[in-house]
């Protein structure tokens, strides 16, 4: 509802929201749209942004975490958004600084930014903008969503998890051990492991809406597992062939970075069903209700997104 509300408001009207407040982007990992989108976010409510990022700051330095904190507090920083390789940090530096923290994504735990477009993307293609407003317990009750990569490593993978079943969807994590261990893997209820990624897939369009999520491999955390490509392609790439005999109707979804001829054939990524480009203008809309909520602006606090 919120997010509704900030993306039906006129220009000029967004623009005095946080006109004159200072929001800081503190990233200590590369980012496109997450960076991006809340930047824009920030600027669009007539807020100021100033980008720190690992690679050109203090940080290489030596600086602690803490310290950058303190620093962008005493600038005026009034918000931090941050990503950080270690789970937990919003937490912490939400602590050291008593500024409102936004989690841009922390190491392999959550990117619940991530989780909350996805939502709004999903309600959205499946059902239109008026459903995507208020959601009950019940909003995706019949959905099922296949999340496929590697779910270890994956922050949006453990967000969407923990949000979508509270909505009545099903998870299926699907991928292969190495990738997906059986036990490392703490599951709630609505959510399920598969391996077989065509059953997987089948069985989500088979009694209601299915949605095919698809993930990247993060190499940079695979810390020397050593993975066979050509097999991982064969058994989970989403190509145009296993879509049309597996899951002709889902819903493509992505949270960027795609890496094409991997997880994904660039003819589904680019094809009628994908809605890569949707779930990135939603991170836009999403975003800048959190600032405003984050803020306090407007009156928002009041409103669960
Ligand atoms: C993801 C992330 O950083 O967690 N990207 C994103 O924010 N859209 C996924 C990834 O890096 O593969």
């Amino acid at each position: 509802a919120a997010t509704a509300r900030v993306e039906r408001m006129p220009h000029g009207e967004r623009a005095r929201m946080l006109a004159g407040r200072r929001v800081a982007l503190l990233f200590y990992e590369s980012s496109t749209r997450t960076r991006t989108s809340f930047e824009l976010a920030a600027k669009s409510l007539g807020a100021t942004t100033t980008l720190v990022s690992d690679k050109s700051s203090s940080i290489e330095k030596g600086e602690s975490l803490k310290d950058t904190g303190l620093t962008l507090r005493a600038l005026g920083a009034e918000c931090i958004i941050l990503r950080h390789p270690a789970s937990g940090a919003p937490f912490l530096l939400a602590r050291m600084t008593g500024l409102p923290v936004l989690n841009a994504g922390d190491g392999m735990h959550a990117h619940p930014s991530q989780a909350l477009l996805d939502l709004r993307t999903i309600l959205t293609r499946l059902y239109g903008a008026e459903r995507a407003v208020t959601v009950t317990a019940e909003s995706l009750r019949g959905v099922t969503v296949v999340i496929t990569g590697d779910i270890l490593h994956s922050r949006v993978a453990r967000s969407n998890a923990m949000l979508l079943p509270k909505l009545g969807a099903k998870v299926v994590l699907c991928g292969p051990e190495e990738l997906l261990p059986e036990d490392a893997l703490g599951l709630g209820s609505g959510v399920e492991i598969a391996r077989d990624f065509d059953a997987a897939l089948r069985q989500a369009v088979a009694h209601g809406p299915g949605v095919a999520m698809m993930l990247r491999i993060q190499k940079e955390r695979l810390a020397g597992m050593e993975l066979d490509l050509g097999d991982y392609i064969a058994r989970y790439q989403l190509n145009g062939e296993r879509m049309a005999a597996c899951a002709p109707g889902a819903l493509v979804m992505h949270p960027g970075p795609m890496i094409r001829g991997l997880e994904i054939a660039g003819d589904v990524a680019d094809g009628p069903q994908s809605a890569v480009e949707d779930q990135v203008r939603n991170g836009l809309a999403v975003r800048t209700a959190l600032l405003v909520r984050a803020l306090g602006a407007g009156g928002f606090e009041s409103v669960t997104v």
